[in-house]
């Protein structure tokens, strides 16, 4: 086969053959249906060949696992899909389904292929409809690697997650000619759908990559923390490093002096996981929640962190998105949770109640209590309100919920709650002395994690130091949990 490998290139990118070979073990593709042509006769369509019609399929391996992979060629009609095309696509996700196997699509083309009309169509809904059948099955992986336009960007969209290339990744439901004309407005395809609008603003887009080479790197690594299909288990990784003494000191310093300060969760996601390991999901995107997975000795979890940095750590309609997404996948396929709480509550105020904040912060409260994977918590400084339950505590179902000594569980913080209920007093100064002395007594007495403890809310106050050993004594414990309580029915109806 002769691939038109320098017209690709002069649009600075690698060839659809060339990439599989970057994204896969050396000389493990096999391809398949290479001699596969288009039968649309329309539109001068008869007089064209158009090889493998525009989309490499096959299947290889990533790290010695097997993998399917389909990779679209721009230089071929513009990687336009029509029938042809989207059937050897819906084909390999089917045998992948078959086989058991994660599914990668690399996605460069012009969209539905013009000249086939609705047979064009009919092959993309093919392919969602495969891309769904496959949903919790095994891992769907997608990569856009060049313009993907219109309807096309609903198979990505069906997919677990989706990596971007800076500079020639461009997603959008309509180009910025058809947004000119029925708009009136000009924009970029960069600012439209580039990768820096779906990381950052859209959260379509799990991972920003600077090039191709980087983002077949990171492709391959998160096959490592993932199980390849629903029902595997992953084997250990084979080394563990971790810095004990390091680690531990920094877990202690880890709180600011000041209750109020931001800190970046992340160092303490880093310091509780082997050494490495923690790989963050869709890092740009709502900033105050983070997500991604990390390995405990060698194990892989799935971390949901409240991060005080960003917006100081609030749930707000991105954040709960992001993470009932990010437990949902974890769910589906058997990798524990990790819950770090430190959060002062759900967003206030008429911009996120208009957003549907009741509907988004909805999803993680259905999100962690549908979870049936081993699910700990370790609330390691304020748990308020609606927030405190949202976030994987014991009544959602989690095994078990760990405070360190610095936590604040209540129904609000102290000064909210003194002025709700002393709001008279607080107009007059000279109660001030009186509203002081309440204001220390509702944090000794109502915030303290003891109340919580006492009532078997959590399972124990630990140190911060010994928070790592807790989890994984906790986690081995649950390996062979198996939530079988659950009553019979179709499918539960989350608020989407
Ligand atoms: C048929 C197509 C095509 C398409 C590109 N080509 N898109 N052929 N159907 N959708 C062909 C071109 O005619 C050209 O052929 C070759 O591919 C390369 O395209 P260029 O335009 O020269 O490349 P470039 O300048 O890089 O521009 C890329 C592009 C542009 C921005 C993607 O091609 C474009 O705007 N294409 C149409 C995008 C679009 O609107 N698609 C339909 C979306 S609607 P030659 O023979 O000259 O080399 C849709 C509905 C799906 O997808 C619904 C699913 C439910």
């Amino acid at each position: 086969m002769t691939y038109n490998i320098e017209k690709q290139h002069e649009k600075g990118k690698l060839h659809a053959i060339e990439r599989i070979n970057a994204l896969l073990d050396k000389d493990s593709f096999v391809e398949i249906y290479a001699e596969a042509r288009h039968n649309c006769y329309e539109f001068g369509m008869d007089k064209k060949d158009i090889p493998y019609d525009g989309v490499i399929t096959g299947f290889g391996t990533i790290n010695g696992r097997r993998v399917a992979v389909y990779s679209q060629d721009f230089t071929v009609q513009g990687g336009s899909l029509g029938k042809m095309h989207g059937d050897k696509i819906a084909e390999i996700i089917s045998k992948a389904i078959e086989c058991k196997c994660p599914v990668i699509g690399i996605n460069d083309s012009g969209g539905a292929r013009i000249q086939e009309g609705v047979n064009a169509l009919a092959g993309y809904g093919n392919l969602f409809y495969q891309n769904v059948r496959a949903s919790g099955l095994i891992p769907q992986i997608s990569i856009i690697a060049g313009p993907c336009a219109g309807g096309a960007v609903y198979s990505p969209g069906l997919t677990d997650f989706i990596f971007t290339i800076d500079k020639i990744s461009y997603m959008f439901i309509t180009g910025p000619k058809v947004v000119k004309s029925v708009m009136f407005l000009d924009i970029s395809e960069e600012d439209l759908g580039g990768g820096i609008i779906h990381s950052q603003k859209s959260g379509v887009s799990h991972f920003r990559c600077p090039d191709e080479n980087d983002c077949y790197t990171k492709v391959r690594k998160l096959l490592d923390y993932i199980p390849h299909y629903y029902g595997d288990v992953l084997k250990p990784a084979g080394k563990v490093a971790y810095d004990a003494k390091k680690k531990v000191r920094e877990i202690k310093e880890i709180l600011p002096e000041r209750k109020t300060q931001g800190y970046d969760v992340r160092k303490l996601i880093e310091a509780l996981t082997d050494d490495g390991s923690f790989f963050e999901v869709a890092e740009e995107f709502a900033p105050n929640v983070s997500v991604g997975f990390a390995k405990i000795e060698g194990k892989s979890v799935g971390i949901i962190a409240n991060n005080p940095s960003a917006l100081g750590g609030i749930l707000n309609c991105d954040a709960s998105d992001k993470a009932s997404r990010f437990i949902r996948y974890c769910d589906a396929y058997n990798i524990p949770l990790l819950t770090l709480v430190d959060i002062p509550g759900f967003v206030p105020g008429p911009e996120e109640e208009q957003k549907g904040i009741i509907r988004h912060g909805a999803k993680l409260i259905y999100a962690y209590s549908e979870a049936t994977v081993p699910k700990v918590t370790v609330i390691t400084r304020k748990a308020y309100g609606g927030a405190y339950i949202a976030m994987c505590s014991k009544h959602l179902g989690a095994d078990f919920v760990f405070a360190w000594p610095t936590a604040e569980i209540a129904v609000m913080g102290a000064e909210g709650a003194i002025q709700i209920l002393y709001a008279k007093q607080l107009k007059d100064p000279s109660q001030a002395q009186m509203v002081q002395e309440k204001t220390e007594e509702y944090k000794n007495t109502i915030m303290t994690p003891k109340i919580a403890a006492k009532q078997g809310y959590i399972s124990g106050i630990i140190e911060p130091e010994e928070t790592r050993g807790k989890i994984l004594s906790c986690f081995k414990f649950l390996e062979e949990k198996r939530d079988t309580a659950q009553p019979e029915k179709k499918h539960g109806n989350i608020p989407l």
